[in-house]
């Protein structure tokens, strides 16, 4: 059994399959945190941290003080606000009377197998109830009735611990929940670098490590989706860890809105750490009978660094939170008609495109933004999610239908979560946007936000979208987002409520996508935040791939991918090859190195085909047939980060098919080196005892000999290159 309770020391162990996670009932009923890293047989120590005994530390306690025992030292799972704690909570209420001090206490307990869903919110799952194992403790503060239901819940396949809370409200009065974050735990030294992935539109998921110092240290998002500025990931390092080794701490929480994660380092230099929902400018007023349910933790121990934290994430995000019919399928190889035309498009020159895609082996067409409305620029129609007469005049039906003849299957944008002020649904609903009254609305991108915690509003875009996606010949959805939240407010929330619209908000879009993905479970949706502002698991449990960023560029395509690598699968990150100069950054990079960076990820083509020269074509018709052959490696293989480009002046990473007979290494040099020195590859992740041929060179070599002596790195010339090796094993009994 993952999770055993054992009565005489009142202690829960937690066995993943290579972590132990330890809380234990302590006096008066509190829930110390014992342990989190790698797993051990049974817990035996006595833990309670004895108490300094000197008055002049600050300490304080309970009236029957009980010897050695304080709470402001003791590790907690899930602290209170306003008892002799005087560390950061992970929650805090409001009573009628005003007060805001409450004292969880352990109530009782249950064990099940399985994990249960939670309610309007992303999670992991499992698909048979013996996959997993759940433990919910209840906690409860006495004077209000809020009872808090913290859940665990251990896999058997995956080395993880997902956690959630769920507040209660069983009292008899109203209670306001001023903070709820998802999970909190204390570690008992700070003697850790903080990961994190932060960065901007076009520069997402930069890797940034830091040390703890004393104090608290936090990223979070406060612009109504996770953003490209912060994930909703940290990782705690010990000073020794790398890609390969030491101990790592990961810590990912499945939301799409406002987070906050947070480290405090305390006066003993023990870390509290803590992830969920952002407290700022957040409430939520919770009646008697009712609950609020936090977003989900997934929290990831790796004993051999970073790459192992990696390629479990990437596992169980493939297997457990992916949903649909793609989640165990090859993803189409597509070409977006974006950078190629942008908004000045006719139907002709649409499947003069496809036609050409067509011939060069691509398999799906997407239709970005301007195809509705009246738009031909961004200062038009969001929400009138009709077609544009003007430039395609026989209707969607027909040019979806023209696709599909030319062989090719039809995907579609959409900005569902926008409202343009120049549009028919806003002239018809002017309250349907995010906005305050009296105040004025701010645009981003010359748009609003429209208001998703009005149920209305989501059934109304159900119901544009649903018309789109049954009458038209519709396999793919590119669902963009461009702009944050400003003036937060909600025209039929209550004053009391209205700092619950941005997490209301993020309940309708989930409710949007879960009946719109249901409806079409055949469509293949793709998430896309101006590229990768909303890379998260929230979204990814509806959309099982994401627009990683807009910036195209080759060579700033490695950092940003190989960053995404920390927490999300290659299959999920989208990468299209584009035209040079690049229209974000203007470089000029080769073609063959485009290729060789996108087919990192779900690979696809964002350029116009037809200007291109016979040359190029044959270049692209090669680089479609070699990602085909080697797709179901890098989609569904594991991955391992060889050479960082954030440090170095190349870059390197592979993919390595389950069984561990298919690799694929990519290499590659940002600027060119004069007189280079001999340098070696070392591979991982390989069967040190089988032998693997290179494709290439038809070359023999052992597993163990690539991984600890390496393979040659071939002398490229010029700048921004690439080389890709292709390995099988090798049979002997064929020879
Ligand atoms: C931002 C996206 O990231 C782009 O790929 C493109 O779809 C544009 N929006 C369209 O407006």
């Amino acid at each position: 059994m993952p999770i055993s309770y054992y009565e005489e020391n009142k202690i829960f162990h937690l066995k993943a399959k290579d972590t132990s996670y330890i809380i234990q009932i302590v006096e008066s009923g509190y829930l110390q945190h014992i342990y989190w890293g790698k797993k051990i047989r049974d817990f035996k120590l006595d833990y309670l941290q004895p108490f300094k005994g000197d008055q002049f530390n600050g300490f304080m306690f309970t009236k029957d003080k009980v010897e050695g025992f304080s709470l402001d030292i003791l590790p907690q799972e899930y602290p209170s606000f306003g008892n002799t704690d005087l560390r950061s909570p992970a929650y805090q209420i409001q009573l009628e009377d005003g007060s805001t001090v409450s004292d969880l206490k352990y109530l009782s307990h249950k064990i099940f197998s399985g994990k249960k869903k939670l309610k309007g919110l992303p999670s992991t799952y499992v698909e048979r109830s013996e996959e997993a194992e759940t433990l919910e403790i209840t906690l409860k503060d006495e004077l209000s009735g809020l009872v808090v239901v913290l859940s665990y819940t251990v896999y058997e396949d995956y080395d993880v611990i997902t956690r959630s809370s769920n507040l209660i409200n069983l009292g008899s009065k109203d209670l306001k929940v001023l903070r709820a974050l998802s999970a909190s735990m204390d570690f008992s030294d700070d003697d850790f670098d903080l990961l994190q992935l932060s960065g901007a539109w076009s520069r997402e998921r930069t890797l940034v490590k830091r040390a703890l110092v004393s104090g608290n240290q936090s990223i979070e998002s406060r612009r109504g989706a996770s953003s490209p500025q912060q994930n909703p990931f940290i990782a705690l390092m010990r000073k020794n860890a790398d890609e390969d080794n030491g101990e790592v701490y990961g810590i990912n929480l499945v939301y799409s809105g406002n987070f906050l994660a947070n480290v405090e380092v305390c006066q003993y230099g023990t870390s509290r750490v803590q992830i969920g929902i952002n407290p700022f400018d957040f409430s939520w007023l919770l009646k008697p009978g009712e609950d609020f349910q936090t977003p989900e933790v997934v929290m990831v121990y790796s004993d051999c660094g970073l790459g192992k934290m990696s390629r479990t994430f990437h596992d169980l995000y493939r297997k457990r939170l992916c949903r649909g019919s793609y989640r165990d399928k090859e993803r189409p190889i597509l070409i977006n008609n974006w950078e190629a035309t942008y908004f000045d498009f006719t139907e002709e020159s649409i499947k003069n495109i496809a036609r050409e895609a067509k011939k060069l082996g691509v398999e799906l067409f997407v239709l970005d933004d301007g195809w509705f409305g009246n738009r031909n620029d961004d200062t038009t129609s969001l929400g009138d999610w009709y077609v544009n007469k003007g430039k395609l005049p026989n209707g969607l039906e027909k040019l979806s239908k023209d696709i599909n003849e030319i062989g090719l299957k039809f995907g579609l944008w959409f900005e569902p979560e926008m409202i343009s002020e120049d549009s028919d649904l806003y002239r018809a609903h002017p309250d349907w946007c995010l906005h305050v009254k009296g105040r004025e609305r701010s645009l981003g991108r010359n748009q609003m936000v429209l208001d998703y915690s009005r149920s209305e509003v989501c059934d109304a875009i159900i119901e544009m979208l649903s018309e789109n996606l049954s009458s038209n010949h519709i396999s793919y959805v590119k669902w963009d987002m461009n702009r944050f939240m400003s003036e937060v407010g909600s025209a039929t929330l209550d004053a009391n409520r209205q700092r619950e619209t941005a997490h209301r908000y993020m309940l309708g879009l989930y409710r949007v996508m879960e009946e719109l993905t249901t409806k079409f479970p055949e469509v293949l949706f793709e998430s896309c935040a101006s590229g990768g502002g909303r890379f998260d698991p929230g979204m990814l449990y509806y959309m099982p791939q994401t627009w990683t960023s807009d910036d195209s560029d080759a060579i700033e395509r490695l950092n940003i991918q190989y960053g995404t690598s920390m927490v999300y699968p290659s299959i999920t990150m989208g990468a299209h090859v584009s035209a040079v100069p690049n229209h974000q950054v203007h470089r000029i990079t080769p073609l063959t190195t485009r290729g060789d960076v996108a087919m990192g990820g779900n690979f696809g083509y964002e350029l116009d085909v037809i200007k291109m020269s016979d040359e190029e074509k044959e270049i692209v018709k090669r680089q479609i047939q070699d990602y085909k052959k080697i797709r179901h490696i890098v989609q569904f293989g594991d991955f391992y980060r060889l050479i960082s480009p954030f440090e170095n002046n190349d870059a390197a990473w592979m993919f390595i098919s389950k069984n561990k007979e298919e690799v694929v290494v990519s290499y590659f040099k940002k600027l060119a080196e004069p007189n280079i020195k001999l340098k070696m590859l070392k591979l991982k992740g390989l069967d040190p005892q089988m032998d693997y041929r290179v494709i290439e060179t038809d070359k023999i070599y052992g597993g163990d000999e690539l991984m600890y002596a390496g393979i040659v790195i071939p002398e490229l010339k010029g700048d921004f290159t690439s080389y890709v090796w292709t390995l099988k094993k090798h049979d002997k009994s064929i020879l």
